[in-house]
């Protein structure tokens, strides 16, 4: 069995769709969900599928600490779902490739710190563009500049409002992320 964690800091629909997906998996399972936020969404969600949460208000930014928590609880894979913390340069070397990371718009545009939610969304309208969509990609040590391993576009509606499109991508995001996520494990788990 592949033990994953989940990084979140929000409402948690993506780690939702994580959970859901992986519930019953015969290869993976959702093991642990750390948080920096005592107010997220996501503790309902670690409740309703009985995963256990840890709370690193404290701990966010110390990566021997994060480090020993994944090691203690023999994680596999990471996957940050709604994460808006740098993770520490320690994960990143513990495991190189392993961690993934989802951005709801077509990197290298529109990323970077301080690009998260409705912001990226009334970005995009604001630049006038007619696609927009989400990147999956391998998480380094720069905010959203690993490794693209999926794209997906979705078309900009004319006249629409930045929350009708955050809506829009973050459905297509629960559709594919957990999918993604799964081929992108067993292709690392086939190299190694
Ligand atoms: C998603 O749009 C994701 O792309 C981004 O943050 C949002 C997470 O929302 N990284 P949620 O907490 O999963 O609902």
């Amino acid at each position: 069995m592949n033990r994953i964690a989940i990084f979140a800091s929000g409402k948690g629909s993506n780690a939702e769709a994580l959970c859901t997906h992986f519930s019953n998996h015969p290869d993976y399972k959702i093991e642990l969900i750390l948080c920096d936020r005592l107010d997220a969404g996501v503790y309902d969600v670690a409740r309703n599928f009985k995963v256990p949460v840890i709370s690193i208000t404290r701990g966010f930014n110390d990566g021997k600490y994060l480090t020993a928590v994944l090691k203690e609880n023999k994680i596999d894979f990471v996957l940050l779902a709604g994460y808006l913390r740098l993770v520490p340069s320690e994960v990143i070397a513990a495991y190189e490739n392993k961690i993934l990371n989802i951005h709801p718009a077509l990197l290298p545009d529109f990323g970077g710190k301080g690009m998260y939610g409705e912001k990226v969304h009334a970005a995009v309208i604001a630049a006038d563009k007619s696609e927009t969509g989400f990147t999956i990609h391998i998480v380094n040590a720069v905010y959203d500049e690993g490794k693209i391993i999926f794209q997906e576009k979705i078309k900009v509606p004319q006249g629409i409002s930045a929350s009708d499109l955050q809506m829009l991508v973050n459905k297509e995001e629960h559709r594919l992320y957990p999918a993604i996520a799964e081929k992108y494990f067993d292709s690392v788990n086939q190299k190694s």
